[in-house]
């Protein structure tokens, strides 16, 4: 029944088939769908979804939740929030290129204005000139993360102290990268539970940075709504998979390894690297993919994400099991099995949103990742991960990268600094 299985890796994938191959040997509803199938038929799905018989429960009227619009984040400490913060339901990204003529003093000037803005609208304070400081009200979890991309450097006259890896990756068989998704010098990140917050904070932070920036890209982001879920569960994306069961946990010290910057002495100790990459799902030809074809590409169920080789989750996946036959349960070419990194201290930490820019004339939805990836070290940690991916994975034949920028992201600071002094100063 199974043993058709390895061969869609072996002989197919390379032929660019895997897809239709997939799907081929498994069938539409093929004999394995029968069997796996059933078996989480009629069980609470584990992560995410409530079943339909329970959600009378939250009904209007039957919980009051309580409103926590007025959450805050710290804004102050030795890493900048918005990277090891559990993350917001909401985010915008925005790349934005320096304008002709402004070097080190104005960048200073601007970093220091986008601070103030970002330290007040956190904890819930009007920014200064505040049009709408009612807005300001409800910082819901509000967090302002500022990166600075690789023409950064060049213009403060900084170059040396780039980090080398803070450049454009190399090119990906896979890529068919915009440039109106790509690329910037200046990131500002910005999360919150709320959109309308998101949405002020983005207006404040625009205000003062016009003078020195033009806008490249904009890219929003959403993940669950608060309290659909509980805390610390992971997310669904819009494939419908969990997504960042095996991720570093912030607090351990794996986290702080893997993900700050520790150089004694150096401008961006406390300070992390970003990939930002938009990765659209092909979810037509997704939605033509049957249930064992989509859990045969990943590894893992989608029922509850756990391993194909069996157990819950957060179970270890066993990478040496095999069929009656012979084949590995977790193809050789699954993405979990691809993407893996063995030493959790050198693990990227995915922070990952969804987009959605609805469906075209045609019905044709353009929806997928804004894919943040987080470590102390591009070259060492994103890149043989994504090489990896490059090279063979059969989430391939389903998604596409369409927009890439790089940026680092200074340390955190006092009450009395401001983001990005260590480099400026
Ligand atoms: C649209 C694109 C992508 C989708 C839908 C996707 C989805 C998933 C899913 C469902 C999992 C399994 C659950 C989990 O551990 O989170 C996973 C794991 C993972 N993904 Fe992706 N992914 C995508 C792109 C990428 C990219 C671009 C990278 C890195 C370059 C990446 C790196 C990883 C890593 C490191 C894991 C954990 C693997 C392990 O050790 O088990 N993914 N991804």
């Amino acid at each position: 029944m199974a043993e058709p299985l390895p061969a869609v890796g072996r002989r197919r994938l390379f032929a660019g088939g895997a897809a239709a191959a997939v799907t081929a040997v498994v069938g539409p509803a093929g004999p394995a769908a029968s069997s796996t199938l059933p078996a989480t038929r009629g069980k609470p799905p584990a992560n995410g979804s409530t079943p339909p018989a329970s959600r009378s429960a939250s009904a209007p009227g039957a919980v009051k939740a309580p409103a926590d619009g007025s959450a805050v984040e710290p804004f102050h400490g030795p890493h900048q929030a918005g990277v090891a913060t559990a993350p917001q339901a909401h985010a915008v990204f925005v790349g934005l290129e320096l304008r002709e003529g402004v070097g080190r003093e104005e960048v200073s000037r601007m970093m220091r204005l986008l601070t103030d803005d970002a330290r007040r609208l956190t904890q819930g304070r009007a920014a200064l000139a505040d049009t709408e400081p009612e807005l300001a009200a409800l910082p819901a979890r509000l967090t302002v993360t500022f990166g600075f991309g690789p023409g950064l450097f060049t213009a403060v006259g900084r170059e040396k102290r780039r980090p080398a890896s803070v450049a454009p990756l190399p090119a990906f068989k896979i890529d068919k990268l915009e440039k109106r998704w790509s690329g910037g010098d200046l990131l500002v990140q910005i999360c919150a539970d709320d959109p309308l917050t998101v949405t002020h904070a983005l207006r404040m932070v625009i205000k003062d940075a016009r003078s020195f920036t033009r806008v490249r890209w904009t890219q929003r982001g959403f993940r669950r709504a608060a309290h659909t879920q509980q805390p610390g569960m992971t997310q669904r994306n819009v494939m419908g998979q969990l997504d960042g069961t095996v991720n570093p946990v912030p607090g351990t010290p794996e986290f702080d390894r893997a993900v700050w910057v520790r150089e004694q002495g150096g401008w961006l100790s406390g300070g992390t690297t970003l990939v930002l990459r938009r990765i659209r799902a092909e979810m037509e030809r997704w939605d033509a993919a049957d249930v064992v074809a989509k859990e045969f590409t990943v590894g893992r169920r989608l029922a509850d994400g756990a391993p194909l080789t069996g157990g819950r989750e957060h179970d270890e996946p066993d990478f040496a099991k095999l069929t009656a036959t012979g084949f590995p349960v977790i193809s050789e070419y699954a993405h979990i099995r691809r993407a893996r990194v063995a030493d959790p201290n050198l693990r990227i930490m995915r922070r990952v949103y969804n987009y959605d820019e609805g469906v075209a004339a045609d019905g044709k939805t353009d929806s997928g990742l804004l894919f943040a990836s987080y470590q102390a070290d591009i070259t060492r940690q994103f890149v043989p991960v994504q090489e990896r991916l490059a090279e063979a994975d059969l989430l391939n034949e389903w998604t596409t990268p369409t927009g890439s920028a790089v940026f680092a992201v200074p340390p955190g600071c006092g009450p009395d600094g401001w983001i990005g002094e260590s480099l400026l100063s």
